[in-house]
Formats: structure tokens, C-alpha cells, sequence
């Protein structure tokens, strides 16, 4: 089932006098349940395009159907609410706060959305569990290193059960061991939950952990590969 569905984004910056056109008539459908990586160069526009599927940035024109809403057309409150009841998000930079623990991280977004405190406490224990966390949810990012950091965030996207999880260069700041492990749990979050997990990188390494790879060049998506199917260890 395609979840996603965005047709005819454009999308440009001014700057200066200069004029530059990052999206230019890009189409494309994300299906649930899988993990779907957007590769291309370093700068060909990957970071605006998610911005603009998640609800965070508006097109020039274009429109965006996520989980039938159409996103651009929804006003600001509504588009805040969409956002904080179904997606996740999980930066290249982590964003945690440094003076949280692993399990006080989790347990933010479950507040905001007016979850009480003993619930919230036991889902972020759960989804710190899914991510093999358990034995760290006491620890404060200084104490964490690189791919456990990234696997908090992971978490802390998870915990909201969102139908859509989106990750900008998840494992750019990670050796290659942990860039592994966070994409395979990616890829895991989208099968067992039947999760729509879009995930963006230039890093080629990637490419054969996801179910699915758009190519991206030239403000267009180019090519569609669909891996074949294989087992869940299988790296
Ligand atoms: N707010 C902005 N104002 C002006 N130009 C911008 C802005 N955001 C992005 N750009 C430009 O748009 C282009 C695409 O940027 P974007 O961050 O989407 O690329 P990217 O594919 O994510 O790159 P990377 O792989 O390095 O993260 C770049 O040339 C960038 O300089
Ligand atoms: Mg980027």
C-alpha cells in the first residue's frame, strides 16, 4: 500500500540574484512496510525533499498525499497534528538533550502528546528494548557512543508508533559496523510494524540494506531498483 504519494514537486532557492531549482517536477509513491532509501550526489536536494514529504517545509508547488492528507493543502494546525500523531523523525546529528537519560529522551515526545507519566515511562522502555537498549536506558548521551546515541533517536521516533518514520543520513556520523546496525534496525521497524520508513543518504554502503532504492539526480527521481528479497540476517 503506498502511504506517500508525492506528484510534481518543484522546489528552488534564491539567493542573491542567483536562482536555484532543487526539485524539478519529482514524483514519487513510498509503500508501508518497507524500508525505502533515497540515494543521490551530496547536495542534489535529498534534505528539502524530506522536509517537504514530512509536512516540515512547503513546496513551490507539487502536493504531497501522506496517509491520504493531502499535506500542502491542510493548514498549519493540522499539519502540526499530523505531524505529531504519525511521524518520527532521526537526524544525522542525533538531537538529543544532553542532560537526559536513554529512557527520559524516549519518554519526551510520549508528553507532549498528553501520554501519562507511568505509560509513557513503560513504552519507552519497550521501544529502548527494541532497539537493544535496555541495559543503557539509564545513560546520558555522554555516556553513549555514536550508533547508541543514533539508536535512542531511533527509539524515540518509534515510541510514538508513527505510520511514517523519516531518517536524513541516519549513519553519516557512524563507523560502518554501527551505520549497519541502525539501518538494519530501520529496516526491522518497517517489517515488524509494517512501518513506512523513508530513509535519504549519499552513503552507497546502504544501498543493499533496503527493500527499495530511489535514485535522485537533477531535481528528479531517475531510477527505481527493488531488492530481492532475503532474510532478516542477511546483511
Ligand atoms: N534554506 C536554503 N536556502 C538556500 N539554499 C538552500 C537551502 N536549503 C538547501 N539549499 C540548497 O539546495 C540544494 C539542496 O540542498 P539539500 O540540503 O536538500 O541537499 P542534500 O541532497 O540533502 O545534500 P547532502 O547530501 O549534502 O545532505 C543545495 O545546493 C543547498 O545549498
Ligand atoms: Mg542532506
Amino acid at each position: 500500500m503506498s502511504t506517500l504519494i508525492a506528484n510534481d514537486l518543484r522546489m528552488g532557492y534564491t539567493s542573491g540574484k542567483l536562482r536555484a531549482e532543487v526539485l524539478r517536477g519529482l514524483s514519487l509513491t513510498v509503500d508501508a512496510g518497507q524500508l525505502t532509501l533515497i540515494a543521490g550526489p551530496s547536495g542534489c536536494g535529498k534534505s528539502t525533499l524530506l522536509s517537504i514529504l514530512s509536512g516540515l517545509q512547503r513546496p513551490d508547488k507539487g502536493s504531497v498525499m501522506a496517509l491520504s492528507e493531502d499535506l500542502w493543502r491542510s493548514n498549519r494546525r493540522s499539519l502540526d497534528h499530523f505531524r505529531l500523531r504519525h511521524t518520527g523523525f532521526v537526524f544525522q546529528g542525533f538531537n538529543l538533550f544532553p542532560a537526559l537519560t536513554a529512557l527520559e529522551q524516549v519518554m519526551l515526545p510520549l508528553g507532549y502528546m498528553g501520554v501519562g507519566d507511568r505509560a509513557a515511562r513503560e513504552r519507552a522502555r519497550v521501544a529502548l528494548d527494541e532497539v537493544g537498549l535496555t541495559p543503557r536506558a539509564h545513560l546520558l548521551p555522554a555516556e553513549l557512543s555514536g550508533g547508541e546515541k543514533q539508536r535512542v533517536a531511533i527509539a524515540r521516533a518509534l515510541v510514538k508508533h508513527p505510520q511514517l518514520l523519516f531518517a536524513d543520513e541516519p549513519t553519516s556520523a557512524l563507523d560502518a559496523a554501527n551505520g549497519q546496525i541502525v539501518i538494519d534496525t530501520l529496516r526491522r521497524i518497517a517489517h515488524e510494524h509494517g512501518t513506512t520508513v523513508l530513509c535519504v543518504s549519499h552513503d552507497p554502503r546502504l544501498v543493499t540494506h533496503a527493500d527499495r532504492v530511489l535514485e535522485m539526480e537533477d531535481g528528479v527521481i531517475w531510477n527505481d531498483r527493488r531488492a530481492e528479497p532475503k532474510s532478516e540476517n542477511a546483511s
